[in-house]
């Protein structure tokens, strides 16, 4: 309609895409194919439409967790440099179709690395960059990485596998900054909230600042608002989600008087049941803009989250316009309130002033 149509013309940027779940099932099988993993498809019987289709109908959460599984699972076909290269770049196209002018893109390297396949960090961070590069060129996309830790691979933490142990963080960090320092703008903290705080990373983000990076974590999206706080105290710069802030208004003044910028996903909190959950079921992002607080929107996992139905009955795409249309409905935004979440997610972004004057 016509709202999609001015949301697509806005310049916007996006600060919170992971680029693992930007991975649609079509692009899943193509690079398990070219890869010969077909055959490592659950229920995949060489019928590409049925197989495509049924993924999609596993894509219905109760809850963070419930995705995540199913997100690490699609990354088990990423192998060489190209799927990371191709996986960036179809992101980067849809994105510069929705009006994306800047994008901060998260990836995960201890999934790639360690977890799912023993690649080289190399692989990945050459195939994402070479994508960010040829985006700038071919599309006017200024796409830049945040490399995010996982906040559940800690020795603590009884269901990792396997165990992490306490210093594999920092030396990932370590090799990032040794041979890739120019090829990522920042750091991130991702995956399982509940349970592991910030606080544990707190070496981690400490050894990044000091090497240039700019930091960012998820806090308040399944887990307190006392977690937001620790993101903040170890130099945390934006936070990733943090609607549970409005549960504790002294989070709240803190994150207004400071101008700390929120890149909440208002389909992702839909579909993983936040809303739900947390907030009785109304998006959050009127409560937080009636606090003062600097609101973003961004889509967090486009791939995983579409298929939102709206309070009025319509139904949205999982990629930024969507966000944008979902919330202006839910929240009875304004022409002049949707310009203002734009416009913030410009001025929120790493981007240098210089670079910014190109976006808008
Ligand atoms: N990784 C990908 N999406 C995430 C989310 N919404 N929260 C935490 N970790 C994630
Ligand atoms: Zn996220």
């Amino acid at each position: 309609g016509e709202l999609a149509r001015f949301v697509r013309g806005l310049p916007k940027a996006e600060l919170h895409v992971h680029i693992e779940g930007t991975f649609e099932p079509e692009l899943i099988l193509a690079i398990a194919e070219r890869n010969g993993l077909e055959g490592k498809l659950a229920g995949y019987d060489g019928d590409a439409e049925a197989w495509c289709e049924s993924q999609r109908s596993l894509r219905n959460f109760d809850d963070l967790q419930g995705f995540l599984d199913l997100y690490y699972a699609g990354c088990d076909v990423l192998r060489s440099e190209d799927d990371f290269y191709d996986l960036c770049m179809s992101y980067c196209r849809k994105a510069a179709a929705g009006g994306v002018r800047r994008a901060e893109i998260f990836f995960d390297p201890q999934t790639h690395t360690v977890e799912r396949n023993a690649l080289p960090l190399s692989v990945v961070i050459n195939g994402l960059h070479r994508a960010c590069v040829d985006a700038k060129t071919g599309l006017g996309l200024d796409a830049a990485l945040i490399m995010c830790f996982l906040r559940h691979r800690h020795p603590g933490c009884t269901w990792a596998s396997p165990p992490a142990p306490a210093e594999e963080p920092l030396s990932v960090l370590e090799e990032a900054i040794a041979n890739h320092r120019h090829q990522i703008i920042g750091v991130g903290l991702d995956s399982s909230e509940a349970g592991n705080p910030p606080s544990i990373f707190r070496g981690v983000f400490q050894r990044a600042r000091a090497a240039g990076l700019r930091c960012v974590a998820h806090a308040g999206e399944e887990g307190p608002a006392g977690y937001i706080t620790e993101a903040l105290d170890i130099g945390v710069e934006r936070i990733d989600h943090g609607v549970r802030c409005l549960e504790e208004p002294t989070v709240v003044r803190r994150l207004a008087q400071e101008r700390v910028p929120l890149t909440v996903c208002p389909c992702s909190n839909h579909r993983l049941q936040v809303v739900r959950r947390f907030f009785g079921g109304e998006n959050p992002v009127r409560a937080m803009l009636n606090a003062g607080l600097v609101v973003t929107l961004n889509s967090d996992d486009p791939a995983y989250f579409f298929g939102h139905v709206d309070k009025f009955g319509g139904t949205h795409g999982g990629y930024l316009p969507a966000n944008y249309v979902v919330t202006a409905h839910e929240c009875g935004l304004s022409a002049d309130e949707v310009v203002v979440l734009a416009r913030n997610s410009l001025e929120s972004s790493f981007a240098s002033p210089k670079e910014k004057e190109v976006h808008i």
